[in-house]
């Protein structure tokens, strides 16, 4: 997510964060498409539309801070993977990322099931009509009352994160007088290329059982012995904004020697394999995330050649997207504050939010763009860092970015590429109120999460 050296160097270019020399846009006003989603577009007064709504409009109706979700880009995001994987396959979507009613409706409808991770997450899609075999439930502290939740409703798998869960998932379904599909979560000791607190497939850290000292092949033992359990496969995620493939291809290596040790042993071939979630998004110009069929292609040819080379039965695969699916297709739309240039330094820009909508910037030093999208402006380029108002240094939206230099309080900017994991993340810290997400679509506008209110946090301090 570097970006690149720019020989005459922008004004302030000194003050970047160390290895980020930019250069600004050659034009400020153009909206990349690889980091907007895809109906934004300008309109002949120069304010952007979506889905064919003007942001003022948006925000003169909803107000700002507010998460803009583009229904028609999310559904092609949504089909573009499931028609990528076919028939043989399933995309189970992440609700992690973000997830509401309206969401859960519009992936039932394209076909898509769903991952969900706690009792909370499960209750929203069953409530919004996703069937329950549609639906896998992970986590690595499950309670017994979401197990008890999930086997209940009939949940199509459960992934088992550790020992203790193994026998606790098979003595709740027999218990309820079940038989629970599961798979069980591996850890394939595969360092991802992405931030350290979005790994997850290298062995120090909470998530799954390692493959290594035959920790993985031991789970697999218990858990064929449970009357309870039906053992249907082999998970691994190996983490998150991953762009380079190679991370995926020795999972699908490790996972299918495991399979064929399962046979080996046991006499079985385990009929699937989930290879997670963690495809990486154009979060700025410089990303460049592959497409769902170039994935599916590449993921279905190392599981095909592995098996073949372990003379396996080739599973049927299942993949997580959260982030590629739901990332691209929402904005978060803010009204300009205070203006504070620091000569020398930069200029730095507020808006009505912040890190209580978005903390990944402060989390995870995550790479943001941003533009002026009430208007457009010939200004010459100016270097901002676009900050929030809470009582915090580290509340940083967008870290380094050019706007025009005659940006003024009261014009929109908005941060693009936030469909995941900024409303899912949303705190109240300093009391914010969680702002909305709005979907629009053919020149409507609605609210899908409403804006938090006063009242709303009032009524949780209960005296
Ligand atoms: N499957 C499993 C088992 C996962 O743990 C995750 C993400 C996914 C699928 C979906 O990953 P995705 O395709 O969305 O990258 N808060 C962090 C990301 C945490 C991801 C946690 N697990 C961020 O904002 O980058």
């Amino acid at each position: 997510m570097s970006r690149s050296a720019h020989p005459a160097g922008p004004r302030h270019a000194d003050v970047l964060s160390e290895g980020h020399y930019a250069a600004p846009p050659a034009d400020l006003n153009s909206l990349d498409p690889k980091v907007w989603a895809q109906t934004v577009t300008r309109d002949a007064d120069g304010v952007v539309t979506v889905g064919g709504v003007p942001v003022t409009r948006l925000a003169e109706e909803f107000g700002t801070p507010a998460y803009v979700l583009d229904e028609a880009d999310f559904r092609a995001r949504a089909r573009a993977w499931r028609t990528a994987f076919g028939q043989d396959a399933d995309v189970f979507y992440a609700g992690k990322a973000f997830l509401s009613r309206a969401v859960v409706r519009w992936l039932a409808e394209e076909g898509l099931n769903l991952d969900v991770c706690s009792g909370t997450e499960l209750a929203t899609a069953l409530s919004a009509g996703m069937p329950a075999d549609r639906i896998a439930f992970h986590g690595n502290n499950k309670s017994a009352a979401e197990i008890e939740r999930a086997v209940g409703a009939g949940v199509g798998r459960i992934v088992l994160d550790s020992f203790q869960e193994i026998v606790r998932v098979a003595h709740i379904a027999q218990s309820l007088g079940r038989r629970q599909r599961v798979q069980i979560r591996i850890t394939v000791g595969v360092e991802a290329h992405t931030h350290e607190f979005i790994a997850t497939a290298h062995e120090d850290q909470k998530f799954g059982i390692p493959l290594a000292g035959g920790q993985a092949a031991e789970a697999v033992r218990r858990a064929l012995k449970l009357d309870g359990l039906e053992l249907i496969g082999i998970h691994s995620h190996i983490g998150s904004q991953i762009f380079d493939m190679s991370g995926f291809e020795v999972a699908a290596h490790r996972v299918v020697g495991l399979l064929r040790e399962i046979r080996d042993e046991h006499g079985v071939e385990l009929p699937e394999i989930d290879l997670g979630g963690g495809l990486g998004i154009a979060y700025t110009s410089d990303d460049d995330p592959r497409e769902p069929h170039e994935i599916a292609k590449a993921l279905s040819e190392i599981v095909t050649r592995e098996c073949e080379a372990a003379r396996l039965r080739t599973p049927r695969i299942s993949v997580e997207p959260g982030r590629a699916i739901v990332g691209p297709t929402a904005f978060t739309l803010y009204e300009v504050g205070t203006i504070k240039p620091l000569e020398g330094l930069r200029t730095y820009v507020s808006v009505d939010g912040g890190m209580s909508d978005n903390i990944r910037t402060a989390l995870y030093d995550a790479e943001y763009s941003v533009a002026l999208v009430s208007r457009t402006s010939d200004a010459e380029p100016l270097l901002v860092r676009v900050v929030g108002k809470h009582c915090e240094s580290g509340d940083i939206v967008v870290k380094d970015a050019f706007l025009p230099a005659d940006l003024a309080p009261g014009d929109l900017i908005a941060v693009p590429a936030t469909g995941a994991y900024c409303r899912s993340m949303a705190s109240n810290y300093n009391h914010a109120l969680r702002p909305p997400v709005l979907a629009v679509r053919d020149g409507a506008a609605w609210v899908i999460v409403r804006r938090e209110t006063e009242d709303d946090l009032l009524r949780l301090d209960v005296g």
